[in-house]
């Protein structure tokens, strides 16, 4: 009876339990309902502990009122593999391995606002079914130098069209419930003394050149999280950087997630308290205490914020902001019911990298025609080059990949054509490493060369592949590359085999532009950025013509380093003096260099050969005048070539006679078409006030000055295929 009695009771309990599910637990209540329920019941304590790591990857919720923690991983061309708890090894497990991903400049090459989104709902998968909550990436830093070892992780040297790409991944990967972490804001161009530069950069510069990328991602992306840069802005570090994190971020832009810290970017508590940063990852030690004894509670907004928050010195509602942030991280992700369960290496997320990868490949040079290869007409084809064999998913720093399978170029072209590829190697570079470099035998190194001389004798096609890595000072977080070359003697290499067979098309990987040298020795050049597990089959089908390439160049390749603008003004403005470095080439970056003094880079920014040709009609105005509408600039574009081909018409504008000195053309809208060989399309273009604006060094905000623009239409900003002028009023 008493027993029956209990039971009763305890159901009545459950019933009356489940009839006040707390607001915080029900998804039924709006975002902010949630988050202030549960910020009222949490204490002091358990508000600090959202704020800081628990682990190298993870920050805490509140297990006492069944919050989640934030499980997070790099990022952002797949998901890094599982490591220990407390330190940067490996945890060994055997159910991580990823597909990888396209690299984002390679991305940016596609110039198809739809693969983006293709590839964050594909990438987000991954993190979801690895149970992640955060993808540490992307990043839109600009390519300001082609040197920065970093520049493969970004989406080139364009605000807009980095801006305009990364939109549609961080959309989509969020709409699976993984956040995406916008990295590295801002002004992280170089990796060289990343730690410690300071970069003076005039506001006008910022503003046009190294942020609009970001915005588009906050505002347009509604991205849900944001990681804070190393170097220091006005002296202080991004990480902890109140102008830029709650001036620029949070109050002008509106931004309502939580910024997480690089790892090891925070080095202050009040600056960090006060500063903007919501949550504090991979803290380095004091100095004083080591490094096994370092533990969480002693990072810089743990134990030492709690205790300015005690006593009084920061207010609460400091404290209560940041943890906000936290836990609307939270209830969008780890906690969200409508997030994805995932999968990992599904044939739709290779189908993805291959697409993608298929698309960013840029064909720069085909005399004669000579691609798509007809591999009919060679007997003995010679593959030379390490990058037909290397994975090139290794190495790089954090978003290095532990993938299941990755196709390497030699692999795949064997597949197709298996007796007549014969490989030599060429040239050595070593392992993958972070830190430093492998020396190379120099008697290796002339073996490796013999050979490939010796078969390139028998040889009546060589496809040379090669290019950069990512070891240490190629492409490579923590490093910049030591010079604009190829490196390990491939320019020697190329020019060598190039002597013995006419017949040689160099295909190259990288996240950079570098020098050609070889360039008119060789029949063909093909540039293919870091195409993730699916290299070699993406490779093969654009070589094969079975893919007819699209890709245009997100970054210009120079003739020679000097050529790029912050040649002209020394070590202050590249790599920096005294941890000080000077943007002193300001907004002329990038083609609005090349452009406006006339300088003929080698390959153009968007720059992109077709096995096709397109022509482009003339272009059309719906009015010469513009007050607060917009007027439609139209265009038909036809594919004059037997194939089926896909062409990016590029948008610039310059005004005439601005008041104070603009680039004569910027890049302003694109689109990309798909066209049967003999059809015709015609694009439209709006072209409305936002796109004619500059930020004013006198007013310190965006103008718009009435008088003359133009309008190019472009097939790469080196080749004005239409031009239209309009009137401002
Ligand atoms: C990198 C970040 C990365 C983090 C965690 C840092 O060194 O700069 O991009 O997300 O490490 O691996």
């Amino acid at each position: 009876m008493k027993r029956l009695k209990m039971m009763a009771m305890a159901l009545m309990m459950g019933a009356s339990a489940l009839a006040q599910v707390p607001a915080y637990l029900d998804d039924s209540q709006p975002l902010e309902v949630r988050v202030q329920d549960a910020l009222s019941r949490m204490t002091t304590h358990e508000k600090i502990q959202l704020l800081h790591a628990q682990s190298k990857f993870t920050s805490a919720g509140v297990p006492r009122l069944g919050i989640r923690q934030l499980n997070m991983d790099d990022g952002p061309h797949g998901v890094r593999e599982e490591l220990e708890w407390n330190t940067w090894k490996p945890a060994r497990w055997t159910n991580d391995s990823v597909v990888a991903f396209p690299s984002l400049t390679c991305l940016a090459a596609t110039w198809n606002p739809e693969l983006s989104a293709v590839y964050g709902n594909a990438v987000s998968e991954e993190f979801a079914f690895r149970g992640k909550d955060v993808m540490l990436g992307p990043g839109v830093n600009m390519a300001r130098t082609p040197l920065n070892g970093r520049n493969f992780e970004y989406m080139g040297e364009d605000p807009y069209l980095a801006g305009h790409m990364i939109v549609p991944y961080i959309r989509s990967a969020q709409a699976n419930g993984v956040a995406c972490c916008l990295k590295h804001f801002a002004l992280n161009n170089q990796e060289i003394d990343r730690f410690a530069v300071n970069v003076n950069v005039d506001e006008r510069t910022l503003h046009e050149i190294y942020l609009p990328a970001f915005k588009a991602a906050v505002q347009e992306g509604g991205v849900w999280t944001v990681m804070p840069s190393y170097p220091l802005w006005n002296g202080i570090h991004c990480c902890q950087n109140d102008s830029l994190l709650n001036g620029i971020l949070k109050r002008d832009w509106g931004f309502d997630g939580a910024t997480i810290s690089d790892w090891g970017g925070t080095t202050d508590t009040w600056q960090a308290a006060t500063g903007g940063l919501d949550i504090e990852m991979g803290t380095f030690t004091d100095g004083k205490v080591k490094e096994a004894e370092f533990g969480y509670d002693d990072y810089y907004l743990a134990d030492k914020f709690e205790k300015l928050i005690d006593e009084g010195k920061i207010p609460m509602s400091v404290l209560d902001d940041k943890a906000t942030r936290v836990l609307r991280t939270i209830f969008r992700t780890s906690m969200n019911r409508q997030k994805v369960i995932g999968s990992l290496c599904s044939e739709a997320h290779y189908d993805a990298c291959l697409r993608i990868g298929e698309e960013g490949i840029v064909l720069l040079k085909n005399a004669e025609d000579m691609l798509p290869l007809d591999f009919n007409r060679y007997e003995r084809i010679l593959v030379v080059g390490e990058n037909a064999v290397r994975s090139l998913t290794k190495g790089g720093g954090s978003s290095e990949l532990k993938t299941l399978h990755d196709w390497s170029p030699l692999e795949s072209l064997q597949k197709r054509f298996g007796a007549k590829i014969d490989y030599a190697q060429g040239y050595s570079s070593g392992r993958a490493m972070y830190d430093k470099v492998d020396p190379v035998d120099p008697a290796l190194s002339r073996q490796l060369k013999a050979e490939a001389l010796e078969k390139a004798r028998q040889a009546d096609l060589i496809l040379f592949i090669g290019g950069m890595n990512k070891n240490c000072r190629q492409d490579c977080e923590n490093s910049d590359r030591e010079n604009y070359h190829l490196s390990f003697g491939q320019d020697e290499l190329i020019q060598e085999l190039a002597a013995i067979q006419k017949n040689i098309i160099v295909c190259t990987f990288g996240g950079n532009a570098f020098a050609t040298p070889w360039i008119d020795e060789v029949k063909g050049f093909v540039h293919a950025w870091y195409l993730g597990s699916m290299a070699g089959e993406a490779l093969v089908r654009v070589l094969d013509g079975t893919v007819n390439p699209s890709g245009k160049l997100p970054v210009t390749f120079a003739r020679r380093l000097e050529d790029y603008p912050f040649m002209e003004y020394g070590a202050e403005a590249y790599p920096g003096v005294n941890k000080q470095v000077y943007y002193k080439e300001g907004i002329f970056m990038g083609y609005r260099h090349f452009d406006t003094r006339k300088v003929k880079p080698q390959f153009p920014f968007g720059y992109g050969l077709s096995y096709t040709t397109f022509e482009y009609g003339k272009s059309r105005l719906s009015s010469k005048t513009l007050s607060d509408g917009k007027i439609v600039l139209s265009v038909d574009i036809t594919n004059t070539g037997n194939r089926a081909g896909k062409e990016t018409v590029q948008l610039y504008i310059g005004q005439r006679k601005p008041s104070e000195v603009r680039p004569v053309k910027e890049l302003k809208a694109f689109e990309k078409v798909e066209l049967q060989p003999g059809e015709t399309r015609t694009v439209e273009f709006s072209i409305d006030r936002s796109m004619l604006s500059f930020f004013s060094a006198k007013s310190h905000d965006w103008v718009v000055e009435p008088g003359r623009f133009d309008a190019y239409v472009c097939a790469s900003s080196a080749d004005v295929r239409g031009q239209a002028d309009f009137r401002v009023e």
